[in-house]
């Protein structure tokens, strides 16, 4: 593996504000910016095949940090952002501040939260040719890979990481902020199975969130711009749905038609036909255990407010858990007796699965709309009208 040192930083970041981008706001730097990590504190490994992942913002490579010569050497995830490759209308350097404020506020509110259910940021480095946030390494990917790949063995394992994402969640809507893009890609795990929260781009004050999400976890009203805590609520059920039902290939299938970025209209639309809500019932059916469907049902209910508190759910996990433990951790458990449809026991199976699976990890999150097209206001009104589906 390649790797490459980081340049030094610090005059980097002077250049780019008062020279090429002149014209622009100034970038300032305050004591409550995130911290700055200096060139011969990183080591970058960059290789594009064996990143670590990707999303819409970025690209994350493993890396190693030294947080002061008397620290050991961290592993680290080093997230690069991405340039606009799809607006040609903005200039280079626009674009270059554009991503230097997208890492300062992702980092900042990253930052806020020092809990075990979210991942913890060391800070940003900046560089003429790299804008990149650091973070601590997940050893055990993102969580919809391991669910693509059958890694997550038992029910209690699923059941415990539904509980840490909700934990994380109450954490951030405390502090009266909204996630904005809950979905399996942006829960990572620990090489032991455990959760954390990561990808804080969309996240944002629930006074200031902008419309930002990911088919098909984005709520009904978060595509009609009202978009509150409890559409991180919505989001939560449909994960969880993800993540309970036994064929997580139904899961795939039910939405593979509005995977690819120019099919969200259609999306939308679908929701206001009541589509996406019926696709979702169907689904319901398919997960066996009634305990998960009634607080899947509660979570998505059309009414926001009539979505369970972020206390309630982690009641309802814990008993879950506890119901869970002794049925499903002794040998003979139920889910033992019901083989599942792919298993770690049929590699041909699953490989055949894992190839059919369409990509979901970038082209599917919606950006955020600031000025909806006429089109997207038009559907806001259909979808406002015709949301009210089965009250669950
Ligand atoms: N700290 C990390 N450790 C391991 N993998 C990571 C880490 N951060 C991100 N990844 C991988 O990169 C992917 C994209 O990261 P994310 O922060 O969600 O970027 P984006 O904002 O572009 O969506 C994740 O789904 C995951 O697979
Ligand atoms: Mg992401």
């Amino acid at each position: 593996m390649s790797s490459v040192r980081i340049p030094q930083t610090g005059s980097v970041i002077t250049d780019s504000a008062s020279g090429s981008a002149s014209s622009s706001k100034p970038i300032v730097f305050t004591a409550s910016n995130p911290p700055l990590l200096a060139a011969d504190q990183l080591i970058f490994m960059e290789e594009p095949d064996k990143a670590l992942g990707e999303g819409t913002t970025g690209i994350v490579y493993n890396g190693l940090y030294l947080p002061t010569k008397a620290h050991a050497l961290i592993e680290v995830a080093i997230k690069v952002y991405k340039e606009d490759a799809d607006d040609d209308e903005v200039p280079d350097e626009i674009d270059f501040i554009r991503r230097i404020e997208g890492v300062k506020a992702e980092a900042t509110t990253l930052m806020q939260f020092q809990s075990p259910y979210i991942i913890r940021c060391y800070g940003i480095t900046i560089t003429p040719i790299r804008i990149c946030l650091v973070t601590e390494l997940m050893k055990g990917g993102n969580l919809e890979d391991a669910l693509q790949n059958d890694c997550l063995d038992s029910q209690p394992v699923k059941l415990k990481i539904a509980l840490s994402i909700v934990t994380a969640l109450k954490e951030i809507h405390k502090k009266n902020y909204v996630y904005g893009d809950l979905k399996s890609a942006n829960v990572l795990l620990t090489k032991e199975k455990k959760a954390k929260l990561a990808d804080f781009d969309r996240t944002a004050l629930e006074s200031n969130i902008k419309m930002s999400g990911t088919i098909p976890y984005i709520a009904p009203e978060a595509i009609t711009g009202i978009q509150t805590k409890k559409s991180d609520i919505y989001s939560f059920g449909i994960l969880f749905l993800e993540l309970m039902l036994e064929d997580y290939q139904l899961f795939v299938d039910a939405f593979a038609a509005y995977y690819a970025t120019e099919q969200s209209l259609l999306f939308f639309a679908d929701v206001a036909k009541g589509k996406i809500a019926a696709q979702i019932d169907k689904l319901l059916t398919a997960c066996k255990d009634s305990s998960f469907t009634s607080l899947i049902t509660s979570c998505i209910h059309s009414n926001p407010e009539e979505r369970p508190d972020i206390n309630q759910i982690i009641t309802t996990l814990n008993l879950l858990i506890q119901n869970a433990s002794p049925k499903y951790t002794s040998a003979s458990s139920s889910s033992a007796a019901t083989p599942r449809m792919h298993s770690d026991a049929d590699p041909v199976k699953r490989d055949k699965i894992i190839k059919r699976t369409p990509s979901r990890s970038s082209p599917h999150r919606i950006l955020n709309f600031f000025s909806p097209s006429k089109e997207i206001t038009n559907l806001t009104h259909h979808v406002k009208s015709h949301t009210m589906r089965k009250s669950y």
